[in-house]
C-alpha cells in the first residue's frame, strides 16, 4: 500500500504530534501529510514546531473543524487525500462530565464527516485508521483483561462518544467496503501532553510544589502505554494488509495511580531535590472521585502480537524517566501553556 496523501486529524495534540514526528522521522513513509486541526484548548502549535521547515513539501497544516463539512470537503479535495489517520477528538473525561455537548459533536459527527468523504472516494481511498480507547470497554474487576471480543459497555459521555464513532467505523466497512482500521489503546504518556491528565498534571505540580490531587482511594488501575509505542502500533497497523479489524493496543503496565503519583514524586526528588530535602509525597492529597470512575483497566493485546508482531518496547520504568526528564528540560513549552502563550500562533494567523 503507498499512501501519497495522508489526511492527520488532530495532529497539533498530544498523540498525533507524536505520530506525524514519529512518521517523518523514523519510517520509511514518503508521501505528505495534511494534517487537520482545530486547534482547540488541546492543539499546540509548538507540538510541531520547525517540522514545516524540517520536511519542506510533506508537511501541510489546515486550521479546520472536522464537524465543518464543507471545509473538510474542500481539504480532501484540494489535496486528493488517499487515507486519514484520524486523531481529532475531545479526550479529557472530566470535561466530559462537565459539558458532554463537544464530545458528541467533534467525536461522533466529526468522524461521520470524515467518513462519508472517504467513502466517496470509495475506488481510490486506501485506509480510514481510527484511533480509539480501551474506555469503550467499561470497567473491569481485580480480574481479566479486555480483549477484542469484549462487549462495549462505555460509562462517561467521553467514552461512549468514542463507542459511537468505533460503531460508525466498523458500520462503514461492512455496509460499504470502507478499508478501516480501528486500534483500542490504554492510556498514553510521554512528551507533549497536555498537563491536564495525570501524569504531566503531577509532574508540574509537584515541580512547583503544589498538591498532587488524587482521586478516590487511589487504587483505580491504567494501564500505561509510552506514546512512542502507541505511534510505532498504529503505524504497524497501517502498513499491514488488515482491513475492517480492530486491534487492542497496551503497554503491559498496569499500574494503580498512587503508585505511579508516588513513583514520580521519589523520581523528581532524584532528578531536582526539593528545596529543604522535603519528599514531593508530601504533597499528595486525596480529593473527591471522578463521578462514573472506571476501577480498571488492563489490555491483552495478544491479536497485535500474534499477527503483526508488534509490543511495547518501552517499560514503565524507562518510560516514565524520560517523560520526567522531557517536561524538566521543556519549560519554554511548559510555560507557554501556562501564560496561555502557546494560542498566540493561533491568534496571529487566524486572528481569534
Ligand atoms: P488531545 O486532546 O491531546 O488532542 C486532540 C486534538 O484534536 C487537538 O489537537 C485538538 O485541537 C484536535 N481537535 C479537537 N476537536 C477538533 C475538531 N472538531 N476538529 C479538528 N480538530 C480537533 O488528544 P490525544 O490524547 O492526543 O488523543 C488523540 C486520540 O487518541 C483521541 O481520539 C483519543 O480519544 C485517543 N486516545 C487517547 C489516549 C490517551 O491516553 N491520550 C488513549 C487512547 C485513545
Ligand atoms: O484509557 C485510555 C484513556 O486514557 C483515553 O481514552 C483518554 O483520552 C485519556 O484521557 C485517558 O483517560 P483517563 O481518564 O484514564 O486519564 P486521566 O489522565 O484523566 O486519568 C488517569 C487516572 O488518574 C484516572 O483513574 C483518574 C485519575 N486522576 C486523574 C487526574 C487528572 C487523578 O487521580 N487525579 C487527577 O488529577
Amino acid at each position: 500500500m503507498n499512501i501519497n496523501n495522508l489526511m492527520v486529524t488532530g495532529g497539533c495534540g498530544f498523540i498525533g504530534s507524536n505520530f506525524i514526528r514519529y512518521l517523518l522521522g523514523e519510517t520509511v513513509f514518503t508521501g505528505r501529510i495534511i494534517n487537520v486541526d482545530k486547534l482547540t484548548y488541546a492543539g499546540n502549535p509548538e507540538n510541531l514546531r520547525g517540522i514545516h521547515e524540517q520536511y519542506p513539501g510533506r508537511y501541510i497544516f489546515q486550521k479546520a473543524d472536522i464537524c465543518d463539512a464543507d471545509v473538510i470537503r474542500k481539504i480532501f479535495t484540494d489535496n486528493n487525500i488517499d487515507a486519514i489517520c484520524h486523531f481529532a477528538a475531545e479526550s479529557h473525561v472530566d470535561r466530559s462530565i462537565k459539558r458532554p455537548d463537544s464530545f458528541i459533536h467533534t467525536n461522533i459527527v466529526g468522524t461521520f464527516n470524515l467518513l462519508e468523504l472517504a467513502r466517496a472516494r470509495a475506488d481510490k481511498f486506501l485506509l480510514f485508521h481510527h484511533v480509539s480507547t480501551d474506555e469503550v470497554y467499561g470497567s473491569l474487576g481485580a480480574e481479566g483483561y479486555f480483549t477484542e471480543e469484549t462487549p462495549y459497555r462505555p460509562n462517561s459521555p467521553y467514552s461512549a462518544s468514542k463507542a459511537a464513532s468505533d460503531h460508525l467505523v466498523r458500520a462503514y466497512h461492512e455496509t460499504f467496503a470502507l478499508p478501516t482500521l480501528i486500534s483500542n489503546c490504554s492510556n498514553n504518556y510521554g512528551p507533549y501532553q497536555f498537563p491536564e491528565k495525570l501524569i504531566p498534571l503531577v509532574i508540574l505540580n509537584a515541580v512547583d510544589g503544589k498538591p498532587l490531587p488524587v482521586y478516590g482511594d487511589g487504587r483505580n488501575v491504567r494501564d500505561w502505554l509510552y506514546v512512542r509505542d502507541h505511534c510505532a502500533a498504529i503505524w504497524t497497523l497501517m502498513r499491514s494488509d488488515k482491513r475492517g479489524e480492530m486491534y487492542n493496543i497496551g503497554g503491559n503496565s498496569e499500574m494503580e495511580n498512587i503508585v505511579i503519583v508516588e513513583m514520580v514524586c521519589d523520581i523528581l526528588d532524584e532528578m531536582l531535590p526539593a528545596s529543604g530535602g522535603r519528599s514531593r509525597r508530601s504533597l499528595i492529597t486525596f480529593v473527591k472521585d471522578r463521578p462514573g470512575h472506571d476501577r480498571r483497566y488492563a489490555i491483552d493485546f495478544s491479536k497485535v502480537h500474534r499477527e503483526l508482531n508488534w509490543s511495547p518496547q518501552e517499560s514503565f520504568a524507562t518510560g516514565i524517566r524520560k517523560t520526567i526528564r522531557w517536561y524538566l528540560d521543556n519549560r519554554t513549552w511548559i510555560d507557554k501553556i501556562r501564560s496561555g502563550e502557546y494560542q498566540s500562533w493561533i491568534r496571529e494567523h487566524y486572528g481569534q
